[in-house]
């Protein structure tokens, strides 16, 4: 059963040892006090004897630090297929589309960071995709399929584009300061097919950073399943559950663990979807594309060779060490972020991963990637009103926190949450509702110096 601990006291138990200040109408503000803040001995070690040291540009695209030097020539031909871009003749022939998102993995896992919405209403949405519902009930739309294809081949026409537009939201904090936040609208245009239909479910998703992927996939499920909560037994107002997805090679139901919504139940299908989905590219796992049968490929176009690559090289992509960890505004943030409850789904202790066959490097790491892989409802604020497997429209992964504060020497952004609308980590915090509605106020209600430290702990990670 998943206990959360605020102040070190488990909540049941909670004697609230805090000061209420009073600042008149505003919530009054939560004074923490005194807090255990000590490092653990190896927490900088996000990926445990995996964790890559370089903090610069690269920093998400190294292999395993204790990767065999044997794998060398194989990670290398990996990683060119991860970034060759299948519309081009120099990386060979021409087989991506006839309609798709983006041509290359590299376009929207930029150096295996981070994609981001585009910059201004004018600018294309490239790195983030939109995913499409059926207007009545469940499955894709019945005439674009699952995702809105924003590119085709030559003499093909894309099914369309999206513009993004942002309204101001006004917020405050206990003490005082005012915040804004970015609030996103859509406007479909150049829709080849005619209208998307009325009450058509759309989910707007950023490429997330593809590094500690193979770390996640050796999380054991019984420690996964162990931390889920869903009839919140604990009533601490968090009831974590899995999302149970398709395995389309056994037809089996699995518990889902990538993607925004656990949408995909393992490494290999996941890639074989982005495949298809996001560049029109058949294989043995997916092999008929979806919504435009006219053109469509009728066989596997990537050979299972590139496919198994594809998955070697994210199995084998590291996660960067945290840095500062042991200064005090970390340490002080570090207790923050368990004291106001962000740990209840951000899961601040330790995974063992499990034994993989083939992989001894992933094997028995002491990892830190702050997520349960849960589905949590995050409230109507962040929904898109889509369901995927048992997510509803406002439940989401908690997504992993590690590389955080390398994003913006990798990717040049700080852009964060599903759809990029944050612009900062303090911004994803705030927009924070539903199960973690109750972190979201004490955060609001925090004295600046412990929203400062708290925004350090994360930058440090
Ligand atoms: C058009 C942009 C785009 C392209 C091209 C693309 N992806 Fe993605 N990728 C995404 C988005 C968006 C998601 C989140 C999907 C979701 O939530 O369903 C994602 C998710 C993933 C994930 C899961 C990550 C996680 O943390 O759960 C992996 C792995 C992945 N992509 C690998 C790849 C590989 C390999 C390729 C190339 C074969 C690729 N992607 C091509 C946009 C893209
Ligand atoms: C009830 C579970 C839950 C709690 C509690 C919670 N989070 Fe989250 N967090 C999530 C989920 C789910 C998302 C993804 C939401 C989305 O993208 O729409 C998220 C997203 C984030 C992000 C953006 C990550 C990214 O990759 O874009 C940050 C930063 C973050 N949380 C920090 C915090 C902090 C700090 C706290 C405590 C104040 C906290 N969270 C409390 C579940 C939770």
């Amino acid at each position: 059963m998943r206990r959360m601990y605020l102040l070190g006291i488990p909540v049941g138990a909670l004697v609230l040892t805090a000061v209420w200040a009073d600042t008149g109408r505003r919530p009054p503000v939560l004074e923490l006090g005194a807090l255990t803040e000590v490092a653990e001995p190896g927490e900088e070690l996000a990926g445990g004897a995996t964790t890559v040291t370089d903090t610069g540009r690269n920093s998400f695209g190294r292999s395993l630090m204790n990767m065999d030097h044997a794998r060398w020539p194989d990670f290398h031909a990996s990683k060119k297929v991860f970034s060759r871009d299948w519309d081009d003749t120099r990386t060979g022939p021409v087989i991506v589309g006839p309609l798709f998102s983006a041509a290359s993995c590299m376009t929207c896992h930029v150096k295996d960071g981070r994609g981001r919405p585009p910059a201004s209403p004018k600018e294309t949405p490239v790195s983030l995709v939109f995913q499409l519902g059926a207007p009545e009930g469940r499955g894709p739309h019945p005439v674009y399929g699952e995702q809105l294809d924003s590119h085709a081949v030559e003499g093909r026409t894309a099914e369309g584009h999206v513009e993004v537009s942002y309204e101001e939201v006004r917020g405050e904090f206990a003490t005082g300061e005012s915040y804004t936040l970015l609030r996103p609208s859509y406007r479909f245009k150049d829709l080849s097919r005619g209208s998307l239909g009325d009450g058509t479910p759309f989910s707007p998703r950023v490429a997330p950073a593809n590094f500690g992927l193979g770390l996640l996939e050796a999380i054991p499920e019984e420690t996964l399943r162990a931390l889920a909560d869903p009839d919140d037994a604990n009533h601490d107002g968090i009831s974590g559950r899995q999302n149970q997805v398709l395995d389309v090679v056994d037809g089996q139901t699995k518990p889902g663990r990538y993607g925004w919504k656990a949408n995909q139940p393992s490494l290999r299908q996941q890639i074989a979807h982005a495949l298809v989905a996001d560049m029109g590219l058949t294989s043995e796992v997916y092999a008929k594309e979806q919504g435009h049968e006219d053109g469509a490929a009728t066989g596997p176009e990537v050979t299972p060779e590139d496919l198994e690559r594809l998955v070697f090289y994210m199995r084998l992509v590291a996660p960067p060490k945290r840095r500062d960890w042991e200064t005090p505004p970390v340490l002080r943030g570090k207790a923050v972020f368990r004291a106001i409850g962000c740990s209840g789904c951000h899961v601040a202790t330790a995974f063992e991963t499990g034994t993989v066959p083939g992989f001894p490097e992933l094997s028995g790491q002491k990892i830190y990637p702050y997520t349960d892989l849960l589905l949590h409802d995050l409230g109507e604020g962040l929904a898109d009103g889509r369901p995927d497997g048992l997510a509803t429209g406002q439940e989401w992964r908690t997504p992993p926190l590690w590389g955080l504060g390398l994003q913006d020497a990798v990717n040049g952004h700080t852009r964060f949450l599903h759809d990029g609308r944050a612009r900062n980590a303090e911004e994803a915090v705030l927009w924070h509702g539903g199960e973690a509605a109750a972190a979201q106020e004490r955060y609001v209600r925090l004295r600046r110096e412990d929203r400062e430290a708290l925004l350090a702990f994360l930058k440090s990670l």
